[in-house]
């Protein structure tokens, strides 16, 4: 019996020193396990005499309840501790500030959307075509028949004598005369592509294509639309200046300079000196290419231009090297 109560008096003492589950699973194997001092007792049941055995047994099974009952009492109240802590400690303050990276447009994107947005201001709508063209629309129905010089002014991706990446926006002409009735005002934004790379040039870059046909159209009208043009995309002070040129799809041809919207036309870096900077080829619709499309140019005459749209990005950011538009540098990106 005072084996009995030593166990108690021991379990007693270090009940109050369990602070943790491991612990805890230790004092549980000291005293319940197959060796522990709860099974000692029971061992020494035979050396006790037969009357006092049974009331032995009563105490040891007492003894056992109450060591399993604390035990159970003191995991639960430790399980409950230890996921308080655990919650505690994995708390997330859902109102801290997150940091968000967000994305932005391309320069290119945002130019070409400016660009058509003036456009469409103007009254023009916007169609897209294929990248892939065939020889017969980018070339042919443009006047530039096989063999013609003026293949030679736009170096081609040919995927066969007949299909080839478009070098310009231009064959959008032909494809929209071919399924719209006068009049027509439409832009085409688009990427082209032509095998040259340097700082001003990219296999890849981009075009805008403009077209009106109507009664009546002259070369007033595309100096008018371009004036406007210049005025609403760099600033209300800026002029155009129409020079001589040759598009075997226009005639007569125009190169297009705006004046410099970084000097005013004093003459500076961006202008190379010179107060102009050139945006674009134009010019009145060649009657070949109106009738090869199935208008009749006794009836109507047409204004086209084809902008670089690339070109209007550096312009306007400042941008020295086309390629850094392409490399997509992460560093170069985030300034826009
Ligand atoms: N397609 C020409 C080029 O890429 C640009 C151009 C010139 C387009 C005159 C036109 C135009 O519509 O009338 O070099």
């Amino acid at each position: 019996m005072d084996n009995i109560s030593n166990v108690q008096k021991s379990f007693d003492s270090e009940k109050s020193k369990i602070k943790n589950l491991n612990f805890l699973n230790e004092i549980k194997v000291k005293y319940l396990g197959k060796s522990g001092e709860v099974s000692l007792l029971m061992k020494n049941m035979k050396n006790i005499s037969p009357q006092d055995r049974p009331a032995f047994g009563k105490k040891v099974n007492e003894i056992r309840d109450y060591i399993e009952s604390n035990l159970a009492k003191i995991e639960t109240e430790l399980a409950e501790k230890e996921k308080k802590a655990k919650l505690k400690k994995e708390k997330i303050d859902v109102t801290i500030p997150v940091k968000i990276n967000k994305g932005s447009l391309h320069p290119i994107t945002t130019v070409k959307n400016e660009i058509t947005e003036i456009f469409t201001g103007l009254g023009f709508e916007v169609l897209e075509g294929p990248e892939v063209e065939t020889d017969y629309y980018n070339f042919q129905m443009l006047n530039i028949p096989k063999d013609h010089p003026a293949r030679d002014m736009q170096d081609t991706f040919y995927f066969s004598d007949n299909l080839l990446l478009r070098t310009h926006t231009s064959p959008m002409q032909a494809r929209t005369m071919e399924v719209k009735k006068p009049p027509i005002r439409m832009v085409c934004p688009g990427k082209v592509y032509r095998a040259d790379d340097d700082a001003t040039h990219s296999p890849i870059f981009n075009q805008i294509e403009g077209l009106v046909i109507d009664k009546k159209i002259t070369l007033c009208d595309l100096k008018g639309i371009l004036d406007e043009f210049v005025k609403i995309f760099f600033n209300k002070n800026t002029k155009t200046r129409f020079r001589p040129s040759y598009f075997p799809f226009t005639e007569p041809s125009v190169e297009v300079d705006a004046s410099c919207s970084e000097c005013g036309g004093k003459g500076c870096k961006v202008c190379k000196g010179t107060g102009w900077i050139e945006i674009l080829g134009a010019g009145m619709v060649n009657p070949k290419v109106l009738d090869n499309a199935g208008i009749d140019s006794k009836k109507y005459s047409g204004f086209a231009f084809g902008l670089g749209i690339d070109r209007m990005a550096m312009i306007k950011y400042k941008i020295n090297d086309l390629r850094l538009m392409y490399e997509n540098d992460i560093r170069f990106l985030k300034q826009f």
